[in-house]
């Protein structure tokens, strides 16, 4: 059967970095507080320079860098964001003309926090149908611009930057030995619509609004929720906790990411954490994560990774694929 494996990963990130206690200067808040409550020590802020497109750009190159190919090779770009550069066209369009490239096609995915895990299941399903050959799946978000600088229970949370995978069509027997996406369970329930949502948009203010969240509403569901679709995506597989070499979780807050690990009997050892250093990138943070821990040789060809997410909607998602 075909398998969607990595074949390549990158990450860019901009160039200011704001620390907690920069943000001291901006909102009644400390940076005791901050590490307490959600483990962010610092985030990276895009300039006028920078956009969603050119950090997905950049994260892209690295990936097909890091897998040998060029953009000749792509067939299809995939972008999760929330924060796109235009409301239209389509961010992974821009990228795709940053990479210089006129041929295949691109869409994006919007999920908000889930964006990346959505992106990589649509990916695959591509794949697996034979509609694309290798995917440039890429994460990106300037969520800075959408910020209430005056709101600190929101704006000391979140961070820009981007990552991107590129994931290849390779011929697999079937088994969970197989490298490449193993099984995928997405879910959304638009109930919850309200409690983390941008005031903004086209069809509403004609204004692109700013980011409101009632942060301890989201907290209550987001274990359960996480649980839930690592729980499904183990029994898909016939795979346990002790099989799983990397969980590698949305990175909100270190809470949340200890929380979930703990009530899935996963050691805090085998778990990728950067919200220490990025901040919550929403769609970014995974292959931010990712980028990271096979940057730094910890995930390795073969290993086990889950990779989770939740966030507006809400939306949340798991896949489990074999490095
Ligand atoms: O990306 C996916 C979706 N997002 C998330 O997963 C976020 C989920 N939520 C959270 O991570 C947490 O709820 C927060 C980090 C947002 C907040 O942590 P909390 O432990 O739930 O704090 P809280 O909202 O209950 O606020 C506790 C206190 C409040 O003061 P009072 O009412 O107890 O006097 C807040 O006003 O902390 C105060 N507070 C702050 N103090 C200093 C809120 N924000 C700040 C701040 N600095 N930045």
């Amino acid at each position: 059967m075909i398998r969607s494996v990595v074949r390549g990963f990158g990450a860019a990130l901009p160039k200011r970095v704001m620390t907690n206690r920069d943000i001291e200067d901006v909102v009644d808040t400390s940076d005791e507080w901050i590490v307490q409550r959600t483990g962010i020590r610092q985030r990276y802020v895009a300039g006028d320079d920078e956009t969603t497109s050119s950090l997905g750009a950049a994260a892209a190159r690295a990936a097909l860098e890091n897998a040998g190919l060029t953009p000749a090779d792509i067939d299809l770009i995939i972008c999760a964001t929330s924060t796109p550069d235009n409301t239209f066209p389509a961010t992974a369009v821009s990228i795709q003309n940053r990479l210089g490239m006129t041929h295949g096609f691109a869409f994006d995915v919007q999920a908000v926090c889930t964006g990346f895990v959505y992106a990589v299941t649509t990916a695959d399903a591509y794949i697996r149908g034979g509609l694309a050959k290798r995917v440039l799946v890429i994460g990106a978000e300037t969520f800075s611009r959408i910020l209430d600088w005056n709101d600190r229970t929101t704006c000391v949370l979140f961070g820009d930057g981007a990552g991107a995978l590129v994931l290849e069509a390779s011929e697999g027997e079937g088994t969970t030995a197989d490298r490449g996406v193993l099984t995928a369970h997405l879910r959304s329930d638009g109930s919850h619509k309200d409690k983390l949502y941008v005031d903004g948009g086209p069809s509403t203010t004609g204004t692109v609004g700013k980011l409101r969240m009632e942060g301890r509403e989201v907290f209550k569901y987001a274990v359960g929720m996480i649980t839930d679709v690592v729980v499904a995506a183990f029994e898909a597989t016939g795979t346990t906790a002790d099989d799983l070499d990397w969980l590698v979780p949305h990175q909100a807050n270190r809470r949340i990411i200890e929380g979930s690990a703990k009530k899935l009997n996963i050691p805090v050892e085998k778990v990728v954490i950067t919200v220490d250093l990025h901040g919550n990138t929403s769609a970014a943070s995974i292959p931010l994560a990712l980028a990271t821990a096979a940057g730094d040789g910890r995930i390795k060809k073969g290993d086990l990774v889950m990779l989770e997410a939740m966030g507006g909607g809400f939306t949340w998602g798991a896949v489990l694929l074999r490095w």
